[in-house]
């Protein structure tokens, strides 16, 4: 039965490093695994209880909605001050507060890529924490931190050239791929 992975992005940028490795993720999954990408959460409000009680925003309904129908997720962000960005934090807490919270029991897996030397591995930890609460059930290895990033994706196409990360993120895609054969939803 073939898997349906989705991908949510931390980095609004458009010439986003971190986008750049989602958009090398369908070409580097195993057969029958599928990866598309959430929309942005860039188009998220700020998250607000009285916006919520007046009715969830579209966007945020679509997207939770989505999710539940994936078999996983695979959250690609990069570190903003030792921590996630805003704008993943912000969606997660719109997600989080949905009927039948589209995140419980739902697999996840973390990439983090950064300018810097360690990857994001502080903002993977900080969401490791979040997704706590969320009662998601989380690849804990391999782990996939991208340091020095630039160097590994070109400078025009963006695209992500470094064979050896390429190969890294294959990995941890298959890896996801039997993890989440144990709590598939498809039918
Ligand atoms: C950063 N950057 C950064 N890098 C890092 O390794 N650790 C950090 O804590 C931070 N903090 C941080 C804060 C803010 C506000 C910005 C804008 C940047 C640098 C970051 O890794 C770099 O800008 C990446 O290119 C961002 O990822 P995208 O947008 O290319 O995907």
């Amino acid at each position: 039965k073939p898997l349906h992975f989705v991908t949510l992005l931390g980095s609004l940028r458009h010439k986003s490093y971190n986008a750049a490795i989602a958009r090398s993720l369908p070409s580097l999954a195993p057969e029958g695994v599928t990866i598309t990408a959430l929309g942005s959460v860039g188009t998220f409000p700020l998250y607000d209880e009285d916006v919520q009680a007046a009715g969830f925003p579209a966007e945020v309904t679509a997207m939770g909605e989505a999710i539940r129908l994936a078999d996983g997720v695979i959250i690609v962000t990069p570190e903003y001050n030792y921590s996630v960005p805003g704008g993943i934090k912000n969606a997660l807490d719109w997600l989080s507060r949905l009927p039948n919270q589209p995140f419980a029991g739902k697999p996840v897996a973390i990439q983090t890529a950064s300018a810097g030397m360690l990857g994001g591995a502080r903002a993977q930890y900080h969401l490791r924490q979040i997704l706590v609460y969320l009662d998601a059930a989380v690849l804990n290895k391999p782990e996939v931190m991208i340091g020095h990033v630039a160097a590994k994706v070109h400078s025009e196409t963006l695209e992500l050239t470094d064979a050896e990360t390429r190969h890294f993120l294959e990995k941890q895609v298959s890896a996801f791929a039997h993890f989440a054969q144990r709590y598939r939803v498809s039918g």
